[in-house]
């Protein structure tokens, strides 16, 4: 990328969806990475499905994509809108290798967020008890299974933020989770996403060299 920063607005589109609908990136946000990353034809994973958008705008612009959720209403809500090549498995990212995936050329994702001080696993849907060292650790273990369905050279993209406190310490999970993520692929470069509305992320983007 040119630029180690960039400025669009993070205000989303209303989805017809029951529950929290904020979790979830832009269409702008996606589209700007898949179109610098990728061409046509490529072969995209998001291992966090989320509500799809990776997955709507890779359709769009004749890209492939595989997207894994493991809330079944997000997986519902993805599976009626989109149509083959193009996948979403209901399914737990910690699991990968046990999917049938071909070699991708691109990942673009936001994991789900966990502050160290959390005592729900996000990986389970904030269902079972966790701990940010074994969060950590599971981040690690899904992009090592990751490591292994991307073609050589290809571009893996994090999008993640440090986590506000509420009266206790930042947990600096941006920075925690590309320490983590450079075990396994080169750190190529960090791109800072302001948006309109005054907030900002990181964009860590990882080579598999
Ligand atoms: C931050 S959201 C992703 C939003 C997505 N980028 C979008 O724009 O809609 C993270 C998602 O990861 C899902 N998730 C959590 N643990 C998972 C796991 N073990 N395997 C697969 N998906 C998981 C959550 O249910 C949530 O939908």
């Amino acid at each position: 990328m040119e630029n180690s920063w960039f400025l669009i607005s993070s205000k989303l589109k209303k989805i017809k969806f029951n529950g929290d609908t904020d979790i979830r990136f832009t269409e702008k946000f996606a589209k700007k990475f898949i179109l610098e990353f990728t061409k046509k034809g490529d072969k995209i994973l998001d291992p966090f499905a989320g509500f799809g958008t990776t997955l709507f705008i890779s359709q769009r612009l004749g890209r492939q994509a595989i997207g894994i959720e493991y809330d079944k209403s997000k997986y519902e809500y993805i599976k009626d809108k989109i149509k083959a090549p193009n996948q979403i498995i209901h399914g737990n990212s910690l699991k990968l290798s046990s999917y049938k995936l071909p070699k991708f050329d691109f990942s673009i994702t936001s994991p789900p967020y966990m502050r160290f001080f959390d005592k729900e696993d996000p990986f389970a849907n904030y269902k079972k008890s966790g701990s940010y060292s074994k969060y950590l650790k599971d981040i690690q273990l899904i992009y090592m299974q990751i490591k292994k369905v991307m073609k050589k050279n290809a571009t893996i993209i994090i999008e993640v933020s440090n986590t506000i406190g509420e009266g206790r310490p930042m947990t600096p999970l941006a920075w925690d989770i590309g320490r983590e993520i450079s075990k396994i692929f080169f750190f190529e470069e960090e791109i800072i996403y302001c948006s309109t509305e005054g907030d900002h992320s990181h964009v860590l983007v990882f080579k598999n060299k």
